[in-house]
């Protein structure tokens, strides 16, 4: 999301008579996108703003800001302290980023973290950043309504609000006709995208099948499900389109319905592996992969163990994991206690990692001797002797460059895996 929102910050400021730049020392202005979603996201600003004093020396009217949603929860707390920061806009003000500029230039007010109910940047068209050409996100709903309470995101990102699917659908075909892919649509929850026009409601199925039938050379994926809406419709829909990438991402976050209860998810343990079955018996070859938490508050070894057993039942493909972190404002923070020791929560993460690897050497070994169609995103970060791309179900595939173009569909041969790409050859 903060990639999508660059692109479109750079839009905003590309109307205003700006152009990129690669060198920072040549940057008339420097933003840094933030994220909250953890403390060490933060911590990573914090030291590249104290690393930033050194380029303010040097170039003293150099302007330097912070957006995104790190400057709408610590607001002027970013202004005061010694570090160089002139301008603070949350994730609703980019419109009001080139005038922040020149209030910052005069020395007048330079933070704005106004959050808005309807502000969904439909008519800006991003500019891609170190695109690949082939690979695009669009961004069709902004904040989320959710409140699971471990999360700040519903705080800094405000509530939920979709974009108009005309917009969308333009932003796909326009990208297609410039030869891009594959597209992204990504939301906080893309479950619940809803449009009302005279009468007519659009969902997220009819989203996507609508942006499925742009062309069927455009492959169409999108992040991140919450489970609580995963209907059958929706797999029926991607089970309909070949170019609807078969691979759901579907944060679990813990397999113990007292942990899920907690953390307001508003499913069960029971309801989660329902929606695992429909994807089985509804797609055929659908790929899953989630996001867990472990050491939530009051998580005992039994709750920690349900996770585990969670996960080797469903298979994930692929997990994002990580160690609760308590988040100032959010309900855990203010109404559980933080309560798991830092070792456990390590040990507990430790395990999750090494039970997961093994679970996705499976699932990639399970692909060895199969020919997959993969969409070529670019050279292999070894050798320019070899491209690489991914399949459907999203995984990585590295194989001889031959004489295929970045940006096409080719069939390849798995042949071997490693224990992050797969390997094949052209057939
Ligand atoms: N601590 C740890 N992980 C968190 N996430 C969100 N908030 C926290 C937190 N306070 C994780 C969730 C979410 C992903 C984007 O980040 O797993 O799905
Ligand atoms: Fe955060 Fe929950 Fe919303 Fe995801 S669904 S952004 S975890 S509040």
């Amino acid at each position: 999301m903060n990639i999508a929102d660059s692109e479109i910050v750079a839009s905003i400021l590309n109307e205003s008579g700006y152009d990129v730049t690669r060198d920072i020392n040549e940057a008339s202005l420097i933003l840094l996108n933030t994220c909250s979603i953890r403390e060490n996201a933060e911590q990573k600003i914090w030291n590249r703003l104290k690393a930033l004093k050194s380029v303010r020396k040097k170039n003293p009217s150099v302007m330097i800001g912070v957006i995104g949603c790190m400057a709408e929860r610590l607001k002027e707390k970013l202004i005061q302290n010694d570090l160089p920061v002139d301008i603070v806009a949350g994730p609703d003000s980019y419109r009001s980023l080139p005038d922040l500029v020149i209030e910052a230039e005069i020395g007048q007010s330079r933070i704005n973290v106004m959050l808005s109910e309807s502000e969904t940047y439909a008519d800006i068209s991003p500019l891609r950043l170190d695109s690949n050409g082939v690979t695009a996100f669009i961004a069709i709903m902004r904040g989320c309504n959710n409140m699971c309470t471990y999360c700040v995101v519903p705080f800094v990102r405000g509530s939920e609000r979709s974009r108009d699917p005309r917009s969308i659908v333009k932003e796909a075909t326009e990208l297609f006709r410039k030869g891009y892919r594959e597209v992204t649509l990504i939301g906080q929850n893309v479950n619940s995208y809803f449009w009302k026009d005279t009468g007519e409601t659009i969902g997220f199925p009819e989203l996507l099948a609508e942006v499925a039938r742009i062309d069927p050379l455009l492959r169409v994926r999108f992040a991140t499900s919450h489970p609580k809406d995963l209907s059958d419709k929706l797999l029926e829909t991607i089970a309909s389109y070949d170019n609807i990438c078969k691979h759901i991402h579907l944060p679990v976050q813990s397999g113990s319905n007292r942990i899920l209860k907690l953390m307001n998810r508003q499913y069960t343990r029971e309801w989660y592996m329902n929606r695992i079955e429909a994807i089985r018996k509804i797609i055929l070859e659908c790929s899953v992969s989630t996001d867990i938490i472990a050491g939530f508050c009051t998580e005992t070894e039994e709750n920690h163990k349900d996770t585990l057993s969670l996960m080797e039942w469903a298979g994930f493909d692929f997990a994002y994991m990580f160690k609760y972190n308590e988040r100032p404002g959010t309900k855990a923070a203010e109404s559980l206690p933080d309560d798991v020791p830092d070792e456990i929560k390590t040990k507990r993460l430790n395990e999750i990692i090494n039970l997961q690897n093994k679970i996705s050497a499976k699932s990639k070994k399970a692909d060895v001797g199969k020919i997959h169609r993969v969409l070529v995103e670019g050279y292999s970060k070894r050798s320019t002797n070899f491209l690489y791309g991914r399949t459907s179900q999203n995984k990585v595939v590295v194989f001889p460059a031959e004489n295929c173009q970045i940006g096409e569909y080719v069939n390849v041969m798995v042949e071997k895996c490693t224990s992050a790409t797969l390997t094949g050859r052209l057939i």
